[in-house]
């Protein structure tokens, strides 16, 4: 099997470090390096998260980049305690990692990624994009440069997650979202539609945490607390895998089964709409007919037993 190399953007976060896992644990792809972004904590501390999740799971080749401080406009809202904890890993312990970022920034390494793999990168983000977007300004021709470019974030055709209509991803940085989202890349969006209707549950929190394999082990206990927040909206303790189906989407382990090429404009104006990702989904009447020119496939459905494959993979580290 050809290994394809992937860049991997994210705001560590407690989803983004089960999508971490589940990428050290992929043998379909080579993780050539990972970029932070300000989100669910900031830039430098979600670097802190996966440098020590990456040696907890024993692989130090896997260089790590600090991105972007602040989104393009305005200022980084801060963390989100009550969802991902003051550290963006639940307030749990992990180790100081032995290894420090890499001194260039994460927009450096995604362009000098994609010049060192011309026509084979991936790019996969679960973060706000300004890394993408600023990387897009250094080197114009990116979206050619690379292979394709996976994104979780946005809401097709449901309610937002931190606005009526805005999804956190996209909330956090709507200048970037519409810019990137603009570019003419082969992007496959994987918006809330999805991701919410995949769970990890108490079963599976109990299999990471009775594993004995430390990343696994540390995955259960951060779990915890982002269980306790989804409490209100599934009404049990579980939680949406956003960013791991998102990573599995990508590496090809899960299929999808309804995922139209559609036209996606980012809001990137000051008015309520701000953040929300207007997918045309009007071909859902018609058995959605080609959109010429849209270069955009949203992911509505994924197949059953994703988050089973995400869990028995994770397992495997
Ligand atoms: C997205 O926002 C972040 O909080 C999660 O890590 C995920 O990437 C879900 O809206
Ligand atoms: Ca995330």
């Amino acid at each position: 099997m050809t290994t394809q190399p992937l860049y991997y953007d994210c705001d560590t976060g407690i989803d983004d470090s089960v999508a971490l896992a589940y990428l050290l644990a992929s043998p379909e792809i080579d993780l050539v390096g990972v970029g932070t972004v300000s989100g669910n904590t900031d830039s430098a501390q979600a670097a802190r998260n996966t440098l020590a999740l990456i040696q907890v799971a024993g692989r130090e080749d896997v260089p790590v980049a600090v991105g972007a401080a602040h989104p393009q406009a305005g200022t980084y809202a801060g963390p989100v305690p009550h969802i991902h904890g003051h550290n963006g890993v639940g307030d749990i312990t992990l180790p100081d990692a032995a290894r420090q970022p890499l001194s260039r920034s994460a927009a450096d390494l995604i362009v000098d990624l994609a010049r060192a793999h011309p026509g084979r990168l991936r790019l996969l983000t679960t973060g706000p994009l300004t890394n993408i977007a600023e990387a897009l300004r250094r080197e114009p021709a990116l979206p050619r440069l690379v292979k394709d470019l996976t994104v979780m974030g946005g809401a097709a055709g449901r309610s937002g997650n931190v606005s009526p209509v805005a999804e956190a991803n996209m909330a956090n940085d709507p200048e970037a979202a519409a810019e990137v989202l603009a570019a003419p890349w082969d992007i496959t969006l994987v918006p809330l539609d999805v991701t919410l209707a995949h769970t990890f549950d108490e079963n599976d929190r109990r299999r990471l945490l009775e594993s004995g394999r430390p990343l696994s082990t540390a995955l259960g206990s951060m779990l915890d607390i982002y269980f306790e927040f989804y409490l209100s909206t599934y009404g049990r303790r579980c939680c949406a895998l956003h960013d791991p189906l998102a990573a599995a989407i990508a590496v090809g382990g899960v299929t999808t089964l309804l995922a139209p090429v559609v036209d996606v404009v980012v809001d990137a104006t000051h008015g309520p709409g701000r953040g929300q990702t207007i997918c045309d989904l009007r071909g859902r009447y018609l058995g959605f007919p080609p959109q010429p020119g849209a270069h955009c496939r949203v992911v509505l459905e994924a197949g059953p037993g994703s988050a089973s494959h995400i869990l028995e993979r994770v397992l495997t580290l």
